[in-house]
């Protein structure tokens, strides 16, 4: 099978395809390098031995798109390519809602055009606004969120859930990914975020490394086990698998729209993951405890259920392996 990766040298699409080689499918990326650099490339066949097709350019531009289609027959497309940073999302709406909305109507356009159904769609927990219960299921409620990043992932939904009303012939799976942090184990893939990190693993790694200070600590005021937000964090070498195991659902079950939320269905704290962190790395992370960050939840963890159910996926790897993971990523990369 012919698989198109978009945003493929991106953080998870680069492990993703990775997944991909080691189990046999072709891969085809296109990226245009706004949020990754072309020697994850290299990186790739590195850890794979394997040769992956590039396309670089933007996924808005419908001439380039059909070009890809026209060329490599690919069977199913992964969509990874957006941008991520919340932050950013509220000063640049437009954009944002150009790059995480506009070009997947131009990519669903082109895969229509060229009769390619298969889709597998990198969603988010972030559609599930503030949750009236942990932890959380995908039938439960979506909406509420907060800013331009989360609304383009719930408009993105809704527009597969009305394209496969329209044709159920579509094979859809929306993967709602919660909190992503590690990298492969080579060191040689990892999350590499311009300037300084908005997340909590790539900021305690650079704390860690003593590129950075101290880590503020968003406010120990929640109702949660020490008062720290609590949230589940996933490796994403396992993340990247559950595409697969995504992908070989498309394959057999014919057609159909599905949700999966890809968790650990386990939630820690941010001062476990500070604790974790230091026991894995054996090293001393600075802290110090300051106020809540505007728009943050208490608790956010999945109910994976469905996955393993349907997909024979769960979690292999654990808090452990994820900051040890990170970590040897940061020190391996750091400039
Ligand atoms: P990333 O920024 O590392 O990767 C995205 C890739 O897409 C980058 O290589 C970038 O250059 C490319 N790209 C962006 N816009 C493009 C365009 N118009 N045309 C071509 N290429 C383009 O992000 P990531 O962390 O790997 O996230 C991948 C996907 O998963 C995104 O859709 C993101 O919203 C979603 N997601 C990420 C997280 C997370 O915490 N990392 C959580 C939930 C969902
Ligand atoms: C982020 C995104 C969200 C996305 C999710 C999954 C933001 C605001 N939200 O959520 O849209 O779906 O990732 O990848 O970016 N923290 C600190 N200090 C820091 C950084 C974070 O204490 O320097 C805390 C936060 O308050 C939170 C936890 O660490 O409790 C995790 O934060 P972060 O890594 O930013 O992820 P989310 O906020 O869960």
């Amino acid at each position: 099978m012919k698989v198109l990766v978009t945003g493929g040298l991106g953080y998870i699409g680069s492990h993703t395809c990775c997944s991909l080689l080691d189990n046999g499918y072709d891969v085809v990326v296109l990226d245009n390098l706004s949020n990754s650099k072309i020697d994850v490339l290299d990186k790739i066949k590195e850890i794979t031995g394997k040769e992956v097709k590039f396309y670089e350019g933007d996924m808005i531009d419908r001439a380039f798109l059909e070009e890809i289609f026209e060329t490599e027959k690919v069977d199913a497309v992964i969509d990874f390519a957006a941008y991520k940073a919340v932050g950013e999302s509220v000063s640049k709406p437009v954009e944002y809602y150009i790059n995480n909305v506009s070009t997947v109507l131009v990519l669903l356009d082109t895969m229509k055009k060229y009769n390619v159904k298969k889709l597998v769609f990198s969603s988010s927990a972030t559609v599930y606004g503030d949750p009236d219960k942990v932890p959380i299921k995908e039938t439960d409620k979506t909406g509420g969120t907060t800013n331009p990043y989360g609304t383009s992932k719930l408009f993105v939904e809704q527009i597969l859930k009305d394209l496969y009303k329209s044709d159920n012939e579509w094979d859809i799976a929306i993967l709602r990914y919660f909190n992503p942090i590690g990298a492969h184990e080579s060191g040689l893939i990892g999350e590499d975020p311009k300037g300084i990190p908005a997340n909590l693993m790539p900021y305690i790694a650079k704390v860690a490394n003593g590129e950075l200070e101290c880590l503020s600590v968003f406010g120990n005021d929640y109702d949660t086990h020490d008062g720290t937000g609590v949230r589940d964090y996933i490796h994403v070498v396992d993340l990247a698998d559950g595409h697969i195991k995504a992908l070989e659902k498309l394959e057999k079950e014919g057609s159909g729209l599905y949700i999966y939320n890809l968790g650990t269905g386990v939630g820690y704290s941010v001062l476990d993951i500070v604790k974790a962190f230091e026991a894995a790395n054996n090293i001393k992370v600075n802290y110090k405890i300051v106020d809540r960050r505007p728009g943050d939840i208490a608790e956010c963890y999945a109910d994976s259920s469905l996955a393993y159910k349907e997909l024979g996926w769960k979690a292999t790897k654990n808090i452990e392996d994820m900051c040890r993971d990170a970590y040897n990523f940061v020190v391996k990369n750091s400039k």
